[in-house]
């Protein structure tokens, strides 16, 4: 269960696949920056033992993604360059109360929907290409952003507990599905 309070308008897909060039190197940043997210909370959190080893194998597993997505630009032809982020996580981390450990709890299920909204638009994704071998790469992610979007609502769960986590987690997705369907049209991965 990916816990969405809402659905992918599927004009999306259209959009994505009309500028598909756009959205795939955003995808590439988005495995980088999903990299980083869990390095940050293993320097923020060092006292949660628990932690450790779960973010640092999701940290290592998104760095894979990240190289997989370069190797479907290259393959495609398409340079690794900057490129402007969607306006997504920033709206989405506005859930997080600024207090400890109110915050710890708020980044974990940010991150889960993160994960979520990703495997879902990947999945649309997958169902939309002409091209196996990008169908089959999409398919192998889409499986991995499920189990971390697991994973973070476990380490929320195990920290915070069942009840205060399935109270919380039912407000950051209304947060996440109101802030999608608001968001001005981007040609991104959560655009
Ligand atoms: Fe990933
Ligand atoms: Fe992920």
């Amino acid at each position: 269960v990916l816990h969405l309070a809402s659905r992918t308008d599927p004009s999306w897909v259209g959009r994505a696949m009309a500028h598909l060039d756009e959205v795939l190197l955003d995808h590439a940043h988005c495995e980088k920056k999903a990299a980083s997210t869990a390095i940050n909370l293993i320097f923020r959190y060092p006292d949660h033992a628990s932690l450790m080893r779960p973010l640092s194998a999701l940290a290592r597993e998104e760095l894979e993604h990240f190289e997989t997505m370069l190797k479907v630009l290259d393959a495609r032809g398409i340079p690794f360059r900057r490129q402007k982020p969607s306006a997504y996580a920033g709206r989405l981390m506005k859930v997080v109360r600024a207090g400890e450990p109110a915050r710890m709890l708020d980044t974990l299920l940010v991150c889960a929907f993160i994960e979520a909204r990703s495997c879902e638009r990947m999945q649309l994704l997958s169902a939309a290409f002409a091209d196996p071998l990008l169908e089959k790469v999409y398919c192998e992610l889409l499986a991995a952003e499920a189990r971390h979007h697991t994973t973070y609502v476990g380490l929320a769960e195990e920290i915070f507990g069942g009840e205060a986590t399935a109270e919380r987690l039912e407000t950051v997705a209304l947060h996440e599905a109101q802030q999608l369907a608001e968001a001005y049209p981007e040609d991104r991965l959560h655009g």
